[in-house]
Parts: structure tokens; sequence; C-alpha cells
């Protein structure tokens, strides 16, 4: 009898166990999944072919993580599981409001400010996390304990940097304070100096027990490393800011690492780990691209010594005269050419020109005309900003070109369409050393036998705001105005 009880009590006590179990090891695999959908949609993001694949594995994945995480925060809780699941579903609403409305009103040529924003987010997430893990459990005076603060530490370290960077990125790409670089005296000592301040409470950080010790080198950790995030962006030059947005891209993934760690959460930390990784990797490729150091942007160093600022310009042009041409005449020129290629920037995103841009290049694919597509790694507002809109206008892939696949031909191209493109396009680039934009790879046009430039006026620089001496060149023709209208005249035309 008493051995029948005693088996009773013990399977009692093993059910929850089970449970347990079960929950755990549900949640390691769920996890498995979520990272290898994650790393699956990355693969996938890479191709422009595969790309909506990408996303589904992406959406697949953050569902999966999410459903996981909820389900397992509520069962493994404390204290009141329902009222946890409330909490965590009313903020998962709310942020998920927010998330559509503003996906939803958001133009194409806003994208880096609202991507920006998001970087924010997870900047802020991670020092709150931080924070908050360092309230639920101080230090001990164990070394589990002191390895728990630097974990703590650094993760209020980089989403501190992460939140104040990616806040005056965004003010910065909305023009909401000017994209001119701030040049305090000394600003690199400034930047060294914080750095080691941050360094230096991190250490103390780590060698203290419960609230009341932590509470000082945490604050002025938290206060010192907002103030370095704000600094090392502001330091910048409006023409830099690409690298900026990817490489803020990467602090954000290294923010969500780092609170992985001290949530204890294996997911964060893969998925941080793939964010700040592939962020890191995008930055190096778009450094090579605009001719850049990858380690003085990862110092925030750069875009003082001949960065971009938005409104110099190193040549004077204003001598020189520039011919214009009506839709018509282009039309003609085009019907006449055997090979065109079409290089796409800022302008005709802003447009809207893609639409008739693809269809332009059917008309002229139906007659035979070889077109090509020329894209520069950092034309328009974002990476792959070209690309997303002509797939969207369902230009075919197979017409698309990265610039360095084309940059040596342009000598045997007929005609070259410049639509709504100007920085990407401009000679000063190689031939004036003191350009902002000096050793910036650009796209060789003006090898063509015709240069067609489509923009709104001669005067409005580029992004960089340097002077474009491609709109004189003798085999070079503006044709003035909006691009949408002006390639729907061609269209006409032809
Ligand atoms: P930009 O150099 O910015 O030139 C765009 C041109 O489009 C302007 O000269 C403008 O001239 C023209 N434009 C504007 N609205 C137009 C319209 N409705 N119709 C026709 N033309 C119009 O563009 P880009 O060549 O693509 O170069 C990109 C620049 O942005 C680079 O400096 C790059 O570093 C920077 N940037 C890139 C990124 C990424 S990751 N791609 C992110 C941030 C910054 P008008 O005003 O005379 O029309």
């Amino acid at each position: 009898m008493s051995g029948s009880i005693l088996a009773l009590d013990s399977l009692s006590a093993g059910a929850p166990n089970l449970v347990q179990e079960i929950l755990n090891r549900s949640e390691s695999l769920a996890y498995i999944a979520a990272a290898l959908l994650f790393i699956l949609a990355l693969a996938s993001l890479s191709k422009q072919k595969s790309a909506m694949r990408g996303n589904v594995f992406g959406i697949i994945g953050m569902a999966a993580a999410l459903i996981i995480v909820i389900v397992a925060t509520t069962v493994e809780g404390d204290q009141m599981p329902l009222a946890t699941l409330g909490f965590i579903l009313v903020a998962v609403l709310i942020g998920a409001a927010i998330g559509v409305w503003k996906a939803l009103r958001v133009q194409m040529t806003a994208m880096p400010e609202l991507v920006a924003l998001l970087h924010s987010f997870v900047g802020a997430a991670a020092v709150l996390v931080g924070i908050n893990s360092f309230l639920a459990t101080p230090g001990d005076g164990t070394y589990e304990g002191a390895f728990h603060m630097g974990e703590v530490g650094l993760a209020v370290f980089i989403g501190a940097v992460t939140l104040t960077g990616s806040i005056i990125a965004n003010l910065k790409l909305s023009a909401r304070i000017s994209g001119k670089p701030l040049m305090l005296p000394g600003r690199n000592l400034l930047n060294l100096l914080m750095l080691v301040v941050c360094l230096v409470c991190i250490g103390w950080f780590v060698a203290t027990q419960g609230v009341d010790q932590g509470f000082v080198p945490l604050a002025i950790l938290t206060v010192v490393s907002l103030i370095l995030g704000a600094h090392l962006v502001l330091a910048i030059g409006g023409g830099d800011m690409p690298v900026v947005i990817s490489m803020l891209n990467s602090y954000s993934g290294w923010a969500a690492a780092m609170a992985g760690f001290t949530l204890g959460n294996d997911l964060l930390i893969i998925t941080g780990a793939l964010v700040g990784s592939s962020g890191a990797y995008l930055s190096y490729i778009m450094c090579q691209g605009m001719n850049r150091s990858f380690i003085s942007v990862i110092l925030g160093g750069f875009g003082s010594d001949g960065g971009s600022s938005s409104s110099s310009s190193s040549q004077d042009l204003g001598d020189l005269t520039h011919t214009e041409v009506t839709p018509e005449e282009v039309a003609e020129r085009l019907k006449q050419a055997k090979t065109v290629v079409i290089s796409p920037g800022y302008g005709m995103a802003v447009a809207q020109a893609q639409f008739p841009v693809a269809e332009l290049t059917r008309k002229l694919i139906e007659r035979g005309v070889d077109v090509k597509f020329a894209i520069h790694p950092v034309a328009g507002r974002m990476p792959g900003h070209m690309n997303v809109l002509l797939a969207e206008a369902k230009v075919p892939y197979d017409h698309v070109y990265e610039m360095d696949e084309v940059n040596d031909d342009f000598d045997q191209v007929d005609v070259v369409l410049v639509i709504g493109a100007n920085d990407t396009v401009n000679p000063s680039a190689e031939t004036d050393e003191n350009s902002p934009i000096a050793g910036m790879p650009v796209m060789r046009v003006w090898d063509a036998n015709n240069v067609i430039v489509s923009k709104r006026s001669i005067g409005n620089a580029g992004y960089a705001g340097v002077e474009n001496p491609l709109f004189y060149n003798e085999n070079t023709d503006m044709l003035l105005g909006d691009a949408k209208d002006s390639v729907e005249a061609i269209i006409h035309a032809l």
C-alpha cells in the first residue's frame, strides 16, 4: 500500500517535469526552425528572383519565433500566466497596428528614414532589456553574476549608441536637421574619450554588487553611450549616409544579440548575430562601392576628410552651356540606336517613372534594340532601391546589370538615358580630386556616343550637393522636366 502511494507521488511530481521537458524541447526545436528560416530568408533575398520567397521565409520564421516566445513566457512565467499573455498580446497588437499603419503610408523614397527609425527601436529595446535585467538580477559578487553584468553593460552600450545614432540618421535623411557633418574641434579625440569612459564604466559595473552600487556606473554608461551614438552620426556628411544606415543596421543586430544574452534567449542571439554580420558585410560592400574606408565608417570618423557636404561644389560650372532636346528628338535617336543603356537614379523614384520606363523598354526591345539597365550600388536612397523599383514595374531581370558589369563597355553604347540620376554619373568623382565625391566609383556614361539626361532643372545638384560637369559635355543633351512626364512623352512620340 505504502509502495503504491509512493509511486503515485513520484508520478504526480514527475508530470510537471515532463510538461516542462516537452516545452523545453519544442522551444529548442522551434528556435532552430526559426533560425534556419531566417538564414534561408537572407540567402533568398540576395537574388531578385527569389526575394519574394525570402520574405515569406522571414515572415514564417518571425511568426514561429513570436508564437513560441509568447507561449514559453506565459507558461514559464512565475506569476499570473493569463495576465502575462494579456500584456504581451496588447503590446504586440499596438506594435503591429503602428507597423502596418507606417508601412502602408511610407513612400519608397522615404524607406531609409523609416529603416533608421526601426533600428532606433531595436537600440531602445536593448537598453531597456539591459536595465530591466540589471534591476531583476544585479551583480552578486559571483563569477556568473559578473558575467551577466558584463552582458548587460555591453547591451546597454551598443543599444544606446544604436538608439541615438539611428534617431540622428532619421532626422538627417528626412531633412529635419542639416545633412552637413558636425565638425567639433578634436572630435576624434572626443569619440575616443567617450569610448574609454564607456569601457571603464562597464568594468566598474561588472565589479559591483547590488542595485545601489551598480546604478551609478550604469547611469554614466547609458548617458555617455547615448551622446557617443549621436555624435558619431552627426559627424558624417549627407552623401555618406547610405553606409551609415547599413552600419546602424549591423549595430542594431549586435544590440539584439546582446539583449539575447541578457535574456538567455538563443534565438535572439542567433538572429541578432545574423543581422549584425550581414549588416556589417553590406556596409563593407557599400564602402567599396563608394571607395570609403570600412574602419573609418565603423568609428564614425569619415565625412570630414573630403566626405560629402550638402551644398558644396568644388567646381564653378557657371560659364558652361548645355544643350536641350525634346522628347520627339529623343524618340528619334532611340529608334536609330542599336544599343541603349538606361541609368536610373533617385529622381526616377521620386517621379514614379519606373512604370513608363518599363513600357519604353518593352517598346524598344520589340523594335530589336539591345536595352540594358545599369545600376549603381548607391543609386537612389537605399541599397537595392533601383532594383526594387524596376522589379515592381516588371522589367525583366536579365536586362538589369550591376555597374561593374557594364562600366567598361559604355564606349560601345549608342544612347545612354540617365533618368533622375546625378551623383552616380558625375565625372568629377574621377577627375577632380577636391570634389566631395572624389574617388567614389561612378558610371562612365560619358563614354557613350550620346547621353540624354532627364531631370527637372539644370541647376539642382544631386544628394551630395556637387555640380555635375556631365551636363555640359558635347555629347550630352538635357531633357528637362519631370521624369515620368518626359518618358511618357518619349513613348508617345515612339
Ligand atoms: P541624386 O544624386 O540624388 O540625384 C537625383 C536627381 O534626380 C537630382 O539631380 C534631381 O534633379 C533629379 N530629380 C528629382 N526629382 C525628379 C523628378 N521628379 N524628375 C526628374 N528628375 C528628378 O541621385 P543618384 O544619382 O541616384 O545618387 C544617389 C545619391 O544618394 C548618392 O549621393 C548616394 O550616396 C546618396 N544616397 C544613397 C543611398 C543609397 S543606399 N542608395 C542612401 C542615402 C543617400 P532636379 O531636382 O533638377 O530634378
